[in-house]
């Protein structure tokens, strides 16, 4: 049941790859309070087809889109007000890929053209989408940035590699452009620090599983899914937030704050 958190909003919704992605609940959850949005992904995901099931349920356009690439930006943003009819409320960035843990390199042998190309699509295209919706005057005046990220940026898990780089880049041009958007129209920038996730991208980390259930005890909530993640996502996106910015929220229930938690040692 929706509160109507969200009426009469209009926003972007990144990475919704198929039912499991974090980016499709929070898509879902959107509607239902009653957002206006348009879903994007890079072109190559669009081809598996399944987020057009997705955009028929909601009732929402899909416009492709590669987040390192300028020109697509550009094209998705013009293009949603368009739609729209007027500017933008929100933006989800639930964009992830690490190059080097798909070709399954060490930590320690890392190739740094593939590292290049992870950060580029894991952390710089968040800066991009926000420098391009700025050029493009394309947010409301309160209106709300968000991405999403892990623990990985502060603290040391070996199998995340790079992607742990990514993250701690990701989350400082959160407070560096969130500075930017404040001052320009008291926009929120922010990113939600989310509990391991069973998701295709969640899953291609080394261990994965066995993490999901460490992290799970570790949690004295559990971990947060992505139902959760969404409801945290559309309080962020609403009216009721609006003074929180520059911030890495942590939606991990409790993991952050914990030293040693017992339930691990049964
Ligand atoms: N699953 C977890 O355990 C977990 C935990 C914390 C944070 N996160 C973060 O949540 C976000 C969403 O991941 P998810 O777990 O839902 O997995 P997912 O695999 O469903 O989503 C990742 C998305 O990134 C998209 N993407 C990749 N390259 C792109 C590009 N060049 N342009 C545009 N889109 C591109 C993919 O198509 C996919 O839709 C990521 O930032 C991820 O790091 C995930």
């Amino acid at each position: 049941m929706g509160y109507g958190l969200l009426k009469g909003k209009t926003g972007i919704i990144f990475g919704a790859l198929d039912h499991k992605s974090i980016a499709w609940k929070v898509a879902e959850r959107c509607v239902e309070e009653g957002a206006h949005i348009v879903l994007t992904n890079a072109p190559v995901a669009l081809r598996m087809g399944e987020i057009n099931e997705l955009a028929t349920k909601l009732k929402s356009e899909i416009i492709p889109a590669d987040a390192t690439s300028l020109e697509d930006l550009e094209h998705l943003i013009s293009k949603s007000m368009e739609i729209f009819g007027g500017k933008i409320d929100f933006m989800l960035h639930s964009i992830g890929m690490s190059v080097n843990v798909r070709k399954k390199k060490e930590y320690t042998d890392l190739n740094y053209e593939w590292m290049k190309t992870t950060f580029d699509i894991s952390a710089i295209s968040f800066h991009k989408l926000m420098q391009t919706a700025m050029k493009l005057d394309a947010m409301n005046q309160s209106g709300s940035i968000l991405a999403l990220t892990y623990i990985a940026a502060q603290r040391t898990f070996p199998d995340y590699s790079e992607m742990a780089e990514s993250k701690a880049l990701l989350e400082s041009f959160a407070r560096s452009f969130g500075y930017h958007w404040a001052k320009k129209a008291g926009v929120r920038v922010n990113t939600i620090s989310q509990s391991p996730t069973v998701t295709t991208a969640g899953s291609g980390v080394k261990g994965f599983s066995d993490f999901f259930g460490y992290a799970d005890k570790m949690s004295p909530l559990g971990n947060a899914s992505s139902d959760a993640c969404a409801d945290y996502c559309v309080a962020m996106f609403s009216d009721l937030t609006k003074y929180v910015t520059m911030q890495n929220l942590f939606h991990d229930g409790g993991f952050s704050s914990m030293g040693m938690a017992p339930e691990v040692l049964d």
